[in-house]
């Protein structure tokens, strides 16, 4: 498999040899806004909305609509852009909340999720009138019954279920197991019991139900069964949901030969196992809601570092250090992610050495790419990352007082900063008399 075709597709190679993205020469914005160097492809967002979309329409005969996984990465600016496209938003904390609001969501698409709820959090999506809470527990459930009684105000809500399925990813990215602390369970009987309690509640207007089976998922059968099973359970409880969702998770590539990544046998599967038990149960067709994250951005990403010191160990590993990493990327510490990388300056030069990419902080499991085949490289020159759009900014950190990078975004030919490199002198993080 061609390596490009993980890359945002408007990736290039200039006539300087350097790789470029939307006619912009890496080489130069790195110059230009210092590195680590976070880059967007507006173009390679926008067609893979377009995509899940047209398969929606193409497979779904009800209504659909795509909300957005605001945790795989979230900026004021990338949400405005969101907003303007008509798409709708997942949303798991105050922030989120009060990003989309000021990025003009209309609350009609925005729904909260999350497994401890502040009150806070609570009450800011009460206030807003949003599209639902996803109520996650018991204890939740209880809460928020009070304080909907409290403030007389009837409560949209959905219903997390986890059907205790486990499927074929990290055990750190599955969701929907026996032992995930998300979601009431089918298993023991507390998905009924809550079901059967806020239906008969006068504070809960039960708009849906939800699971989220996890992510880098590549199988459609788990979702099949889980929207079967999620099926069954609202039938024999004699409630016949408005919305559903199957929540995100679907994979894509982070090598060239991960398996293939379209999302078209993923939406054919949960549309078709709606369809099938709207049929058999003679329910109308409910709003579907998909939630994907990652496979909106991921491959919409790149991450640009300058080499910096390089050695080779006793044992005879080559070592080429960054001047990122783990505050960055957490994802290769927190679950094996795997990378590939290319030199910006010449891409197509044949790899000679095998190296493996460490970062710069003081962690020894501070390791980008284990191994990774690359021609010789000179101190100053960059790699790059691809695959780097989602659940890496989101969960960066200023692990050694880092500053989390700079953010683009490119599209038709104009360069937008989402985010400024954070300075620890002006934004008050370093120190605070
Ligand atoms: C409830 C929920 N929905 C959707 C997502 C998005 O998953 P992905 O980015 O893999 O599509 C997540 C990710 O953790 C999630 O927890």
């Amino acid at each position: 498999m061609n390596e490009l075709s993980i890359f945002p597709i408007g990736t290039s190679i200039n006539q300087s040899g350097h790789l470029a993205i939307a006619g912009y020469d890496l080489v130069e914005l790195a110059n230009q806004y210092g590195t680590p160097l976070y880059i967007y492809d507006g173009a390679t967002v926008k067609s893979q909305i377009e995509r899940l979309n047209q398969l929606l329409k193409g497979y779904y005969p009800g209504e659909a609509l795509l909300a957005y996984a605001s945790k795989a990465y979230l900026s004021f600016q990338f949400a405005r852009k969101l907003a303007r496209w008509g798409i709708g938003l997942d949303v798991v904390s105050l922030g989120e909340i009060r990003i989309a609001q000021k990025a003009a969501f209309p609350p009609s698409v925005v729904h909260l999720h999350g497994n401890n709820k502040s009150e806070a959090e609570l009450q800011a999506a009460m206030d807003w009138g949003i599209q639902a809470i996803v109520v996650d527990n018991l204890e939740e459930l209880e809460i928020l019954e009070q304080m909907a009684a409290q403030r007389q105000q009837r409560v949209r809500i959905w219903l997390r279920i986890t059907p205790d399925l486990s499927v074929n990813t990290h055990p750190h990215i599955q969701t929907a197991h026996a032992e995930s602390k998300f979601g009431f369970h089918l298993e023991n009987g507390e998905a009924d019991d809550a079901l059967q309690h806020v239906l008969s509640s006068p504070w809960f207007e039960v708009s849906g139900l939800h699971t989220h089976l996890g992510s880098q998922i590549f199988e459609t059968e788990p979702y099949r069964m889980a929207i079967e099973m999620l099926c069954e359970f609202s039938a024999r409880n004699n409630y016949i949901p408005p919305e559903i969702s199957p929540g995100g998770g679907w994979g894509v590539r982070y090598t060239p030969t991960d398996p293939d990544d379209d999302a078209e046998q993923w939406v054919r599967t949960v549309s078709g196992a709606i369809q099938e038990a709207a049929i058999r149960y003679d329910w109308p067709y409910p709003r579907l809601v998909l939630e994907p994250g990652r496979w909106l951005v991921a491959r919409a990403g790149v991450a640009v570092y300058r080499a910096g010191s390089q050695k080779t160990t006793p044992t005879g590993s080559r070592l080429v250090a960054i001047d990122g990493g783990l505050a960055d990327n957490p994802r290769v510490a927190l679950y094996q992610a795997r990378y590939i990388a290319r030199v910006v300056e010449r891409p197509l030069e044949a790899p000679t050495q095998t190296v493996r990419i460490v970062g710069k902080f003081c962690e020894s499991g501070d390791i980008l790419i284990p191994q990774v085949n690359l021609p010789p490289l000179k101190r100053g020159e960059h790699l790059v990352v691809p695959v780097a759009g989602a659940y890496q900014l989101s969960m960066a950190s200023n692990y050694n007082y880092a500053a989390r990078p700079t953010v683009l975004w490119l599209e038709d030919g104009e360069i937008e900063v989402l985010q400024q490199r954070e300075q620890p002198d002006q934004s008050g993080w370093l120190v605070s008399e």
